[in-house]
């Protein structure tokens, strides 16, 4: 099985990269026949959802995230140990 590589990009969307299958809440399948990658929303903004539009960068979108080592006292389960 191939590994999913998903970046949260600098105050912008969830880059994700491998073979993901992306459904609704009533299960329908978006085509993603030929992408290797695609871009999720997660400032809510967009008006592609679930797929970014490039308006997080229009509206100044802020996210305050970053991966640190989990021996550096993290919340049990995030972020992971990198
Ligand atoms: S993250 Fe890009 S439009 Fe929302």
């Amino acid at each position: 099985m191939s590994e999913v590589k998903i970046t949260v990009r600098p105050n912008g969307p969830y880059r994700v990269e491998g073979p993901i299958k992306l459904v609704d809440a009533e299960g329908r399948e978006w085509d993603l026949t030929g992408k290797a990658a695609v871009s999720l929303c997660r400032c809510g903004a967009s008006v592609n959802k679930p797929f970014c539009d490039g308006t997080h960068s229009k509206m100044g979108f802020q996210a305050a995230e970053a991966a640190v080592r989990a021996e550096e006292g993290s919340t049990p389960g995030f972020p992971v140990k990198i």
